[in-house]
């Protein structure tokens, strides 16, 4: 990746943290392991040695929603497939190989992409089940994956907000027609984004709420 400052950390709390500390447009921060890897809403990532890739990339704002989907769609086609749950995690058959936490740091994006490569195993208590891609028959090797994700998010987050829009709905089961529970407890049957790329979710009782943060479940 020519002209890109990679700096890579055999074990780091978070390249979140890493990353803040000197937000450089086009700096990428990777961990063979992370001790206190974030996912989320406060969550971990649970981040073992050699087993996924944990990157953290430094990006000029766009507005926040946009970026999270155009960086779910670039995660999605580095790993070659997928389902994308709004906003932007990459479920294959139903469980999750990866996730973005998007954090601003003044006029920056830190993005952290967490992809889970090779494990087999994961904890039972996850609130959503995981998988890895070597669990779905997908093997790739972290460094071909890595080149191939920032080259995709250098793509996609180039693109403006409607084509961004137009792309998650086409690829994301859960932009239409999907009934699902938001974390906040409403539930309803999903009807589309709107323009800065929120989820909107028609109750039973007709009511169409604009999703504004918070993850959806399927039920
Ligand atoms: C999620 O909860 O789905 C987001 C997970 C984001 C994990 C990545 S791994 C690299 C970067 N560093 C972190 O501590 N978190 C992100």
């Amino acid at each position: 990746m020519p002209g890109r400052r990679i700096d890579w950390f055999d074990s780091i709390d978070s390249t979140m943290i890493e990353a803040r500390r000197d937000p450089q447009p086009g700096r990428i921060v990777g961990a063979e392991e992370q001790t206190a890897g974030m996912g989320r809403h406060g969550r971990k990532w649970i981040s073992p040695a050699g087993a996924g890739l944990y990157v953290s990339m430094v990006l000029t704002a766009k507005p926040v929603p946009v970026i999270m989907l155009s960086l779910g769609l670039a995660t999605r086609d580095a790993i070659a497939g997928g389902d994308l749950r709004w906003p932007n995690d990459v479920l294959i058959n139903g469980k999750k190989c990866a996730g973005v936490l998007a954090q601003l740091e003044g006029d920056r994006i830190i993005a952290g992409i967490g992809i889970n490569v090779s494990q087999t195993e994961f904890p039972d208590d996850l609130e959503t089940p995981a998988t890895s891609m070597l669990l779905e028959g997908l093997q790739v090797s972290r460094e071909d994956l890595l080149v191939a994700l920032v080259a995709l998010v250098d793509r996609y987050t180039r693109l403006g907000s409607n084509e961004i829009l137009r792309q998650f709905t086409n690829a994301s089961s859960y932009v239409f027609g999907k009934r699902v529970r938001v974390e906040a407890g409403l539930e309803g049957v999903t009807c589309g984004l709107d323009p800065a790329g929120f989820l909107r979710v028609r109750e039973d009782n007709g009511t169409v709420t604009t999703i504004l943060a918070g993850g959806v479940r399927p039920v």
